[in-house]
């Protein structure tokens, strides 16, 4: 039978507990669809600090290299915030596997389905079908990684600095993401930056004005971050596909999920180019949000992020598109069902309200 490799780094807070249930989902997918998968389990963020002092171990990056595909939950907590800043788990294990793996298209699918409108925030007469936005966010460049980037002191005060640059070629390949994203959906791209005011909105305008010109049957529209911030809370379901620099499809991502119901629902998966001579890719998928330390350890996160990374794991990187579809149809009928966990609760009486756990056995109940 086939057989895929991955790694799991499970990591911090919620990160280890929505983990377990998404391998439960994984299992319950491979005796279905005739496959297995080699797991190795690796240790990062937090954790690996506490284990060993450093927050991305050599262990961890071989276990990385010499997998099909990683699947990681999440890292960072008040545990480790005060540790130097490159020492952190963010800063020290989290942004270097991405750019160690060159994982420069992050694809954030936000989708509200049609039976959880109330859990958004969004007036509902609004989103009467729910909608459904992929947000392509550039993950190796920019502010987060552009130098120089630190802290000094300059007449007689502290100053600290940081670089936001593109090159060219990194806008262009991203673009080239979002336009295929868009070529296969509703054919409508939104470009967000701010070109009015930064100098690599400027250069980013240019180029997705220019990359439009291979893609004539995908309308492309621009909008300034600011404006895009507002639209989408106002009518999310005018979006297709969104694509934007590092930073601000880290903000607009979180505002997407918490429209679509929760940042518990929304899975993420961060690519680099296609492995050679197959049309799959090398891949890091994990939940959009983060450790949640204000519930860690309760049992009540909600698990759907994770598993739908899970689901997208299988369809990118391992080729496994059937069990990717399976996962994601049991989600939308445990949702459709009334199975909630405390994120996505309403209160309404036709509720069922669940814990982790709960949550995962009614996806399981629907493969
Ligand atoms: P967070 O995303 O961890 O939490 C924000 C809010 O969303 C919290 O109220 C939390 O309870 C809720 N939430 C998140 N996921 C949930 C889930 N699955 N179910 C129910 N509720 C959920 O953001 P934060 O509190 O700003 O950050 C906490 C830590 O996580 C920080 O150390 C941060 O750096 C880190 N972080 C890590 C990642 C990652 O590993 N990819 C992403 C974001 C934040
Ligand atoms: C995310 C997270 C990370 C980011 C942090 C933890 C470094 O917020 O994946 O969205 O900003 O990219
Ligand atoms: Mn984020």
């Amino acid at each position: 039978s086939r057989t895929h490799r991955i790694a799991v780094l499970a990591g911090d807070g919620i990160g280890p507990e929505v983990m377990t249930e998404s391998l439960r989902v994984l299992d319950a997918v491979e005796s279905k669809f005739g496959f297995t998968t080699e797991r190795s389990e690796a240790l990062v963020g937090g954790a690996a600090i506490d284990d060993g002092g450093h927050p991305l171990p050599d262990a961890t990056i071989s276990a990385c290299e010499a997998s099909d595909g990683i699947l990681f939950g999440s890292v960072g907590g008040p545990k480790w915030e005060n540790l130097p800043p490159d020492t952190q788990p963010e800063r020290g294990a989290l942004l270097p596997l991405r750019k160690h793996f060159g994982l420069f298209a992050n694809l954030r699918p936000g989708v509200c389905l049609p039976s959880l409108t109330h859990a958004s925030p969004v007036k509902n007469e609004l989103i009467p079908n729910g909608f459904d936005v992929l947000c392509v966010r550039e993950l190796t460049g920019g502010v987060y990684f552009g130098s120089p980037k630190g802290r000094e002191e300059r007449d007689g005060e502290t100053v600290a600095f940081d670089t936001m640059i593109y090159k060219r070629s990194e806008i262009e390949r991203i673009l080239h993401v979002a336009f295929t994203a868009a070529m296969g959906r509703g054919k409508r791209l939104v470009s967000v930056d701010k070109a009015n005011v930064l100098a690599s909105s400027v250069l980013w305008r240019e180029v997705a004005t220019e990359v439009a010109k291979d893609y004539p049957e995908v309308e492309l529209e621009h909008l300034y971050v600011d404006n895009a911030a507002m639209q989408l809370c106002r009518r999310p379901d005018s979006f297709d596909v969104l694509v934007t620099e590092n930073l601000f499809g880290d903000i607009l991502s979180d505002e997407m999920a918490m429209i679509s119901g929760s940042l518990g629902m929304l899975p993420s998966a961060s690519l680099g180019s296609k492995k050679e001579g197959s049309d799959l890719y090398f891949g890091m998928y994990e939940p959009s949000g983060g450790s949640a330390p204000d519930i860690a350890g309760q049992g009540i996160a909600n698990p759907i992020a994770q598993i739908l990374s899970v689901a997208m794991l299988l369809r990118f990187s391992l080729g496994e598109a059937d069990a990717a579809q399976a996962i994601e149809d049991a989600v939308a009928k445990a949702i459709d069902d009334g199975y909630r966990t405390g994120d996505i609760a309403t209160g309404a009486a036709s509720e069922k309200k669940v814990g982790t756990k709960e949550m995962a056995d009614a996806i399981l109940a629907n493969l």
